[in-house]
C-alpha cells in the first residue's frame, strides 16, 4: 500500500434535484460556507494538488468559486460512475489509487478519511458504510453471511431479491485502485429504473471479476451524512455548529448565547476572545485575543485584532481591524476597509476601500469610500466622501490631524492636507492644502423678516 500516489475526485455535477434546481447544490452554504468548501478542507490534507473536481449543473458558477482546483465536465448528468469515468482522464498520470467523494458531505472530516483509507489497506475496491436511524435516500449495502455482495440503490432495491433491508448504508466516500476502476468503470450497465449510471454497481463487479472488494462500517456515521434536501441542510448545519462552539469553549473563547453562535470552521478566534450570539462569522476570519464582539454582528473574511470592540449590529467584509480599534453600533465596513490602531468608527457609518489612520474618528452617519484617512483625523458627524462621478471611482486623501466639520461633502478626487481644517457644511472641490482652514459653503446672512418690518 501507498500513500503517496493517492489523488481524490469529488463529485459536484449532480442536479440536486431535491435542492433549488437553479443553483449548483454544493454551492449551497452552510455556517456561510459552500458544503463544497467544507468537504474540500477536509480532503486537502490528505491530497494536496491532486484533487480533481467534476463539474457539470452550473458548472461555471461551481468552476468560479474554485478556481485552484482542477476541474473536469461531465457533460450530461448520467450518474455518478459517469462522473467518475469522467474524471479518470484528469487525474494525475502517477495516480496509483484515487478517494471518490460525494462533494455534498459537508461534516466529512480529515481523520475520518484518514481511517478510511487506512483500513481500505491495498483493497481495488473500498467504500465507507454507515448505519443510520433514518436509511431514506441512502444505497443499502446487501451482505450474505456477513460478506458484502452488492450496493442496491433504494430507487432500485427489491425487497424479495435481497431480503428485508437494514440500516446498513452507503455513506458516498469510496477508494479505488486505479487499474481496477479503469478496467469496471465501462461494464457498468445504466440502471434499468433511472437510466443513470451509479458508481456503486462498482461493488458487484469487483466481486465478479474476482477483486478485492472492502466494505468498512465507519463508526461516526454523523460525518459522513450526504446532503440532499433542505431539511438535511438544516441537520447537517445545526450539527457543525454545535461542534464549532463547543471547540471554541473548549479552546477557551467566550461564547455568550452560545445557542445563537453561527461560527464557520474557517474562522480562527484566540482564546479570551468574547462573542456574543446571535453571530455570524464565516470566511478565513482571525479574531484576535481580548477582542469582544457584541451581539447581532455579521463578520466575513476579516481580520479583527487584539482587544478591539465590535459594537452590535455591525457588519463587516473583507475588513481589516487593528488593535483596540472600536467599531459599531450599527457600522457597516465593506471590503478594502482598514481601521488603524484605536481608531474609532461610529453608528451607521460606511466604509468601503479606505483606509483609516490609527485614532482617527469618524463617528457619526457617514460614507467614506475610496479614501485614505490619517492618523488622528476627526470626520464630522455626516461627512460624504462624493467617490463616484457616474462612470469611476475617484480617491479622497486627508493628511494626518486634519478636522472635517460636519455634513461635508469631499468631491473627489480631492486631497485635504495635514492638520488642515474643513468647516462644517463645506463642499471641497479643490484641493486644501496642509494646516489652513477651508470654507466652501453660502455665507450667513441674517435679514429682518418681512412682517416686522414696521416703517
Ligand atoms: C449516492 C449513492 C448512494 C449513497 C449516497 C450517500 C449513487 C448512485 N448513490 O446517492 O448509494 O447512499 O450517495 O449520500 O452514487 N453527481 C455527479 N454526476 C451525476 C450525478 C451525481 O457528479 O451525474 C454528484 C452529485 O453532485 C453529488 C454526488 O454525485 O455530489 C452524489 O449524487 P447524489 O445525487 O447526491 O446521490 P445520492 O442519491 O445521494
Ligand atoms: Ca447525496
Amino acid at each position: 500500500m501507498s500513500g503517496e500516489y493517492l489523488s481524490a475526485v469529488i463529485l459536484a455535477a449532480g442536479k440536486g434535484k431535491r435542492m433549488d434546481p437553479l443553483h449548483s447544490k454544493v454551492l449551497q452554504t452552510i455556517l456561510g460556507e459552500p458544503m463544497l468548501a467544507l468537504a474540500l478542507r477536509s480532503i486537502e490534507p490528505l491530497c494536496r494538488e491532486r484533487v480533481v473536481l467534476v463539474t457539470g449543473h452550473c458548472a461555471e458558477a461551481v468552476e468560479q468559486s474554485f478556481p485552484n482546483l482542477a476541474h473536469v465536465r461531465q457533460p450530461a448528468q448520467l450518474g455518478t460512475a459517469d462522473a467518475v469515468r469522467c474524471a479518470l482522464a484528469a487525474l494525475p498520470p502517477d495516480t496509483d489509487r484515487f478517494l471518490v467523494v460525494n462533494g455534498d458531505m459537508p461534516l466529512l472530516q480529515t481523520a475520518t478519511l484518514e481511517k478510511f483509507v487506512h483500513e481500505a489497506g491495498d483493497a481495488d475496491v473500498a467504500f465507507a458504510t454507515i448505519r443510520l436511524q433514518n436509511t431514506e435516500g441512502y444505497g443499502r449495502v446487501v451482505r450474505k453471511g456477513g460478506e458484502v455482495v452488492a450496493i442496491v440503490e433504494q430507487k432500485d432495491y427489491n425487497p424479495t431479491a435481497y431480503g428485508d433491508p437494514d440500516n446498513e448504508v452507503n455513506a458516498g466516500l469510496y477508494l479505488f485502485n486505479t487499474e481496477a476502476a479503469r478496467q469496471l468503470l465501462p461494464l457498468i450497465q445504466p440502471s434499468a429504473v433511472t437510466g443513470e449510471y451509479y458508481i456503486t454497481d462498482l461493488v458487484a463487479l469487483g466481486l465478479e471479476k474476482g477483486l478485492r472488494v472492502v466494505a468498512i462500517c465507519m463508526e461516526d456515521a454523523e460525518r459522513l451524512i450526504g446532503v440532499n434536501t433542505p431539511a438535511e441542510l438544516v441537520r447537517a448545519e445545526e450539527l457543525l455548529r454545535r461542534k464549532v462552539v463547543s471547540e471554541l469553549l473548549a479552546r477557551g473563547v467566550i461564547l455568550h448565547a452560545p445557542d445563537a453562535v453561527r461560527v464557520s470552521p474557517f474562522v480562527e478566534i484566540s482564546p479570551g476572545a468574547v462573542i456574543h450570539g446571535p453571530c455570524d462569522i464565516a470566511g478565513a476570519t482571525v479574531i484576535g485575543p481580548g477582542a469582544v464582539v457584541e451581539p447581532f454582528c455579521h463578520i466575513r473574511r476579516s481580520l479583527v485584532g487584539a482587544e478591539v470592540y465590535v459594537a452590535p449590529y455591525s457588519m463587516l467584509e473583507d475588513a481589516r481591524l487593528e488593535r483596540s480599534a472600536r467599531v459599531g453600533p450599527y457600522a457597516r465596513l465593506r471590503p478594502g476597509s482598514s481601521i488603524g490602531e484605536a481608531a474609532h468608527v461610529g453608528n451607521f457609518v460606511e466604509l468601503k476601500k479606505t483606509v483609516l489612520g490609527a485614532h482617527a474618528k469618524a463617528n457619526h452617519l457617514s460614507y467614506l469610500g475610496d479614501a485614505e484617512i490619517g492618523a488622528n483625523v476627526n470626520i464630522g458627524a455626516g461627512t460624504i466622501t462624493c467617490n463616484y462621478d457616474g462612470h469611476v471611482k475617484h480617491q479622497t486623501v486627508i493628511g494626518q490631524g486634519a478636522f472635517i466639520g460636519s455634513n461635508s461633502a469631499l468631491v473627489a478626487p480631492v486631497e485635504v492636507g495635514a492638520e488642515a481644517l474643513v468647516g462644517a457644511g463645506s463642499v471641497i472641490t479643490e484641493n486644501v492644502p496642509a494646516d489652513s482652514l477651508a470654507l466652501a459653503r453660502g455665507r450667513q446672512v441674517n435679514l429682518r423678516r418681512k412682517g416686522d418690518d414696521k416703517s
